[in-house]
C-alpha cells in the first residue's frame, strides 16, 4: 500500500510517499516568513501552507513515481489550527476524489515512531522521548496506539527555550540550529546555570530561560558562545536525567528520541554513548517536521483496518492516545 501523507501543522509544509519498501519521496518546505517576527505568525503560516501545498504534494507523487496513492494520510493535530486545517482539506478532498481511504495522524505519533522508519529500529515497548518546538514528553509506548505519558514539560518546550534563547542572544529565528552551533565552540562549564527538577518525570524550562536571561543582563556576560553551550549542557542534562530515571522506573532500555531538538548534535552524542540505553535516534533531517513519518504512521494504521470519515475534523489539543 502506497501511502501520501501531508504535513502541516507548524511551518513545514510537507508531503512524503511511503510504501512496504520504505520511504520512495519525502518533500519538506519550510517557510521562511516567519524569521522576520522570531516566531511563527499562524495567520501567515496557513496562508504560506496554502500556497505552497499542491506544489509540495506534486513533488512527492513525482518523486515516488506515481499518479496516486492507494490511502491519504494527514495531521490532524495538535498545532496551530489554520495551519492544520490546510492539510487536513487537502487529504481529505484528494481522498474523496481519489476513492481512496484518509486516515487522521497524531502529530507525535509520527514524531515518536520516526525512528521505525530506518534499518535499525526500536521494538515493542519503547520508551520516546519527543523533543520539540511545542512538546517536551516521555512516553511508554507499549504498541500501536498504546502510548502513555510519563512525564512533560510545566511550562516550556526544550524547543521553545532554545528559540528564546536564540531570540535574547540575536541570534535569528528558528533558534535551536543557531544555539546548537554556536555551542559547538563555546566553554559548556563557563556558566553554572540550574538544571531545574520538578517531582516525577517532568521537566521545566522557564526557570532556565530566566536565568540565561538573568546573566545575559548582568556586569559579567560571557560570550554568546560559552552562553549557548552552558544553556545547552543544562538542558541535555535535564533531557539525560529524566530519560534515565525513566529507564529506571520501568525497565525499559530501549529509548526513541525524536522530533526537532533531537537534531542536537549534543544531545545525540551524548545520548547515543549511554551505557544504560539502547537509543534509536531518526536521521537529523526526520527529527524535523516532514510529512514520511506521517505517511508513514498512517500506514501502519491503515494495514490494521483503520479509516477515518472525511467528516474529521482539525483537533489543534489532540490528546495522544485518544481518538
Ligand atoms: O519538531 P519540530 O520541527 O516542530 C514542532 O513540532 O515543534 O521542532 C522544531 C523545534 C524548534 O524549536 C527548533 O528550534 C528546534 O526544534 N531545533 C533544535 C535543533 N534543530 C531544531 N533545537 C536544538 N538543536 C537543534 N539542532
Ligand atoms: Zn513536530
Amino acid at each position: 500500500m502506497l501511502v501520501l501523507g501531508i504535513e502541516s501543522s507548524c511551518d513545514e509544509t510537507a508531503a512524503a510517499v511511503v510504501g512496504p519498501q520504505g520511504v520512495l519521496s519525502d518533500v519538506v518546505h519550510t517557510q521562511g516568513i516567519h524569521a522576520a517576527y522570531g516566531g511563527v505568525v499562524p495567520e501567515l503560516a496557513a496562508r504560506a501552507h496554502l500556497d505552497k501545498l499542491g506544489v509540495t504534494i506534486r513533488a512527492a507523487l513525482d518523486g515516488a513515481g506515481i499518479d496516486r496513492p492507494d490511502a491519504v494520510a494527514a495531521t490532524a493535530g495538535p498545532g496551530l489550527i489554520g495551519s492544520v486545517l490546510v492539510g487536513l482539506c487537502w487529504a481529505k478532498a484528494l481522498a474523496l476524489g481519489w476513492g481512496v481511504p484518509f486516515v487522521a495522524v497524531h502529530h507525535l505519533e509520527g514524531h515518536l515512531l520516526s525512528p521505525m522508519l530506518e534499518e535499525r529500529r526500536p521494538e515493542w515497548p519503547f520508551l520516546a522521548l519527543v523533543v520539540s518546538g511545542g512538546h517536551t514528553a516521555i512516553y511508554r509506548c507499549e504498541s500501536l496506539g498504546q502510548y502513555t505519558l510519563l512525564g512533560e514539560t510545566l511550562d516550556d518546550a526544550a524547543g521553545e527555550a532554545y528559540d528564546k534563547i536564540a531570540r535574547l542572544l540575536g541570534l535569528g529565528w528558528p533558534g535551536g540550529p543557531m544555539v546548537d552551533r554556536l555551542a559547538e565552540t563555546g566553554d559548556p562549564k563557563r556558566i553554572s546555570f540550574p538544571r531545574p527538577a520538578p517531582a516525577g518525570l517532568y521537566f521545566s524550562f522557564s526557570g532556565l530561560k530566566t536565568a540565561v536571561r538573568n546573566h545575559v543582563n548582568g556586569p559579567d556576560r560571557a560570550s554568546d558562545a560559552d552562553i549557548c553551550a552552558s544553556f545547552q549542557a543544562a538542558v541535555v542534562d535535564c533531557l539525560l536525567d529524566r530519560l534515565g530515571r525513566a529507564i529506571a522506573e520501568t525497565g525499559i532500555r530501549r529509548v526513541a528520541i525524536a522530533g526537532g531538538v533531537a537534531a542536537n548534535r549534543e544531545l545525540r552524542e551524548r545520548a547515543s554513548n549511554l551505557t544504560t540505553a539502547d537509543v534509536f535516534l531518526p536521521p537529523k533531517s526526520r527529527c524535523t517536521d516532514n510529512g514520511a513519518m506521517i505517511a508513514f504512521t498512517g500506514r501502519l494504521h491503515l494495514e490494521t483496518g483503520h479509516r477515518d470519515s472525511l467528516a474529521t475534523g482539525a483537533r489543534p489539543g489532540w490528546i495522544l492516545g485518544s481518538r
